[in-house]
C-alpha cells in the first residue's frame, strides 16, 4: 500500500502527493516543520512539538489555518490512515503560492503537510560504541538575525556544517555560536557530563529549544544530577567525563570522540548509558 500523504485537509497517495512550485516554502524557505516520533502508536511529547510549531509560526508571521487541536488530530490521524504506530513524522507548514518575489502578502493559502513513515534508525554501533563528530568552521545562525529557536524551512546554516562533518568521516558535527561557545550539532543538542554535573548551553547560546533536550534534563534531574545550563566552550567539550547528544531521530546517543580529542574514557559513559536507558523506558515504557 502506497504511504498517505496529508496536506491541507485531504490525504494522497504518495506519487501523487505535490504542491506548487510557487510555494514559497520552496522558493524561500518560508515556513516551518517539526519532526516528531510516535512508539507505539503514541506521538512522543506531541503537544510540546505543536506549541513550538506554533511559536516558530507566530515569530514569522505565519498564520497557520487549523488550530492546534485540529492539528493534533491531522497528525493522529496520519498515522492511522498509514496503519503505523513507530513512525516518523514530518510535519510542514508553508508560506503557500505566491508570486515571484519576496513578498509573503503575495502568497494565499499555507500548506500544511503531514508525512509519516517508517522510522529509518541509526546503526546500533553507533549507540554502543560512541559518535566521534568534528566542531565545524560554520557558526551557527546568529540569534538575532534568524533565531534558532524558529524551526524554520531554511536549514541551510545546518546543512553547510553538516556537509563539513561528512566530510571528515563524521555523521554529525558541533557548532560554535559567533562567540565561539558551543551551540548544538546540526540536527541534534549536546550535553556534557562532568563531576557528576550534566551540562548544557543554555537558549542564549543561539539553540534550538529540543523537545529531547528538555525531556533528558528532566530525566537528569531526576537521576538526581544537578542540571546547569550553562556557556561551554569546546574546552569544556575535550575535557568532559562523558558527552552525548540527543534529538527526535537520535533519541540519546553517545559521543566518544570530538575534534580527534577522545571524551572520558572512549566509550559510553555510565551516566550516558543510565539516560539513555530512562529514555527509552520513557518512550516504550521499558
Ligand atoms: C538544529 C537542531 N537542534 C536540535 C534538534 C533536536 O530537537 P528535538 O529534540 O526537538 O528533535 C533538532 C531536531 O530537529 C535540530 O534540527
Amino acid at each position: 500500500m502506497s504511504l498517505k500523504i496529508y496536506i491541507a485537509g485531504k490525504f494522497y497517495d504518495k506519487a501523487d502527493a505535490k504542491i506548487s512550485v510557487y510555494d514559497h516554502g520552496l522558493l524561500y524557505g518560508d515556513g516551518i516543520f517539526e519532526g516528531l516520533r510516535s512508539y507505539g502508536g503514541k506521538v512522543f511529547q506531541l503537544q510540546e512539538h505543536l506549541r513550538r510549531l506554533y511559536e516558530s509560526a507566530k515569530s514569522i508571521w505565519l498564520e497557520i489555518p487549523i488550530s492546534i487541536e485540529a492539528m493534533t488530530a491531522a497528525v493522529l490521524e496520519t498515522l492511522i490512515v498509514n496503519n503505523l504506530s513507530d513512525a516518523y513524522i514530518r510535519l510542514v507548514v508553508t508560506r503557500g503560492a505566491g508570486s515571484l518575489g519576496l513578498d509573503p502578502t503575495r502568497t494565499s493559502d499555507p500548506q500544511i503537510i503531514i508525512i509519516a513513515d517508517k522510522i529509518t534508525l541509526y546503526p546500533p554501533e553507533f549507540y554502543e560504541k560512541g559518535l566521534q563528530i568534528i566542531t565545524a568552521s560554520t557558526i551557527r545562525n546568529h540569534p538575532a538575525a534568524l533565531s534558532p529557536r524558529i524551526k524554520s524551512l531554511n536549514y541551510l546554516n545546518n546543512i553547510l556544517a553538516k556537509i563539513e562533518g561528512l566530510q571528515a568521516g563524521c555523521i554529525e558535527a558541533l557548532m560554535l555560536n559567533s562567540k565561539g561557545e558551543v551551540a548544538e550539532c546540526t540536527g541534534d543538542n549536546i550535553f556534557l557530563i562532568r563531576h557528576k554535573q550534566l551540562l548544557t548551553p543554555s537558549i542564549e547560546a543561539g539553540i534550538l529549544e529540543g523537545v529531547t533536550r528538555d525531556a533528558v534534563i528532566q530525566l537528569g534531574r531526576e537521576a538526581g544530577l544537578e542540571v546547569r545550563e550553562i556557556p561551554l566552550t569546546k574546552h569544556d567539550v575535550y575535557i568532559a567525563d562523558e558527552c552525548f547528544l540527543t534529538g527526535t531521530a537520535a533519541e540519546v546517543i553517545p559521543v566518544v570522540k570530538v575534534d580527534s580529542r577522545t571524551i572520558g574514557h572512549g566509550e559510553p559513559g555510565p551516566i550516558t548509558r543510565d539516560l539513555m536507558a530512562r529514555f527509552k523506558k520513557l518512550t516504550r515504557g521499558q
